[in-house]
């Protein structure tokens, strides 16, 4: 049996290209331009290339970006202050604060501060709240880019059974939630570090979603012939970025799998793009899908 590779870069790039499209579609509407506002807090190195990669996205799409860089000291009420200013502005469409934050700002409290109309990640509770309810006004980045990937290999997901491995706000959670929406009808098993036969959980999986950040943990023992593979994590070893999912052995007997890099990691910022635009459409009062 021969293994599909999922080509995540170049479907990003189509789904980046449609959104620019759009975009220009938008402007000549409306004479707006869809405005997304960063915030980093630090110098996390991974997240200044994170960030510098979502400010060159935005623009190629020919939306505008501004990135406000902050002190890794800033202390939570500034950032909270900024942020109150960023929600009334009517030039500001999208606001992302990029995580992990400093010790010193809980990061639930900056979540839930971020207007919910602004609100590109969906980490904000009514937007959390509306995609478990079936009624998404924006879906999360990464799990919308890993369903994208699985529908390009595997179109009808109606009944099939997907595993998911880790339990994270940012993607285990949102990804169990997407993939139980109508239309979807996955069937879903959400595994975590205090589940038991770990490996007798995965084996079972049609679509087996690993996001645990740990370099190389899902090994060919634990995945069904055939099953298709995506691969959540960006994990650092000896310099290299590996995923969580052991990617030479696991390809022998998956059906379809992601690499890494260039799997999952671009669809999460073509994800964002779109709903940057849908963020200036809602503000807009323009149809936003
Ligand atoms: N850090 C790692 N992934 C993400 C993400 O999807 N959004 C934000 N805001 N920060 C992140």
């Amino acid at each position: 049996m021969s293994v599909t590779i999922i080509d995540g870069k170049a479907t990003a790039k189509r789904l980046r290209d449609e959104t620019g499209k759009q975009v220009a579609a938008f402007i000549e509407q409306t004479g707006t331009t869809p405005h997304l506002v960063v915030i980093l807090v630090g110098e996390d190195a991974a997240s200044q290339v994170y960030v510098r990669n979502k400010e060159k996205a935005c623009l190629a799409a020919g939306m505008r970006s501004t990135v406000h860089r902050l002190a890794a000291e800033t202390s939570q009420a500034e950032l909270l202050e900024l942020i109150g200013k960023l929600n009334t502005d009517p030039q500001v469409h999208g606001i992302l604060v990029q995580l992990p934050l400093p010790k010193q700002i809980e990061e639930q409290a900056i979540l839930d501060a971020i207007s919910p109309m602004k609100d590109v990640d969906a980490f904000h509770p009514e937007n959390v709240g509306l995609l478990a309810q079936g009624r998404p006004r924006f879906l999360p980045c990464t799990p919308a880019g890993c369903l994208q990937l699985i529908q390009q290999v595997c179109p009808d997901t109606s009944g099939k059974h997907a595993v998911i491995l880790g339990r994270s706000e940012i993607v285990g959670k949102p990804m169990g939630l997407l993939l139980i929406q109508r239309g979807v009808d996955a069937t879903v098993t959400i595994c975590h570090s205090r589940t038991r036969n770990l490996a007798d959980m995965t084996s079972q999986a049609d679509i087996l979603i690993a996001a645990i950040g740990k370099a190389n943990f899902v090994t060919e023992q634990m995945v069904k012939p055939g099953a298709i593979v995506i691969d959540v994590g960006i994990n650092r070893v000896d310099g290299k970025l590996v995923g969580d999912v052991d990617y030479q052995n696991v390809a022998h007997i998956a059906g379809a799998i992601t690499p890494v890099p260039g799997g999952v990691g671009p669809m999460t910022i073509a994800n964002l793009l779109k709903n940057a635009l849908t963020a200036a459409q809602l503000q807009t009062n323009q149809s936003a899908r």
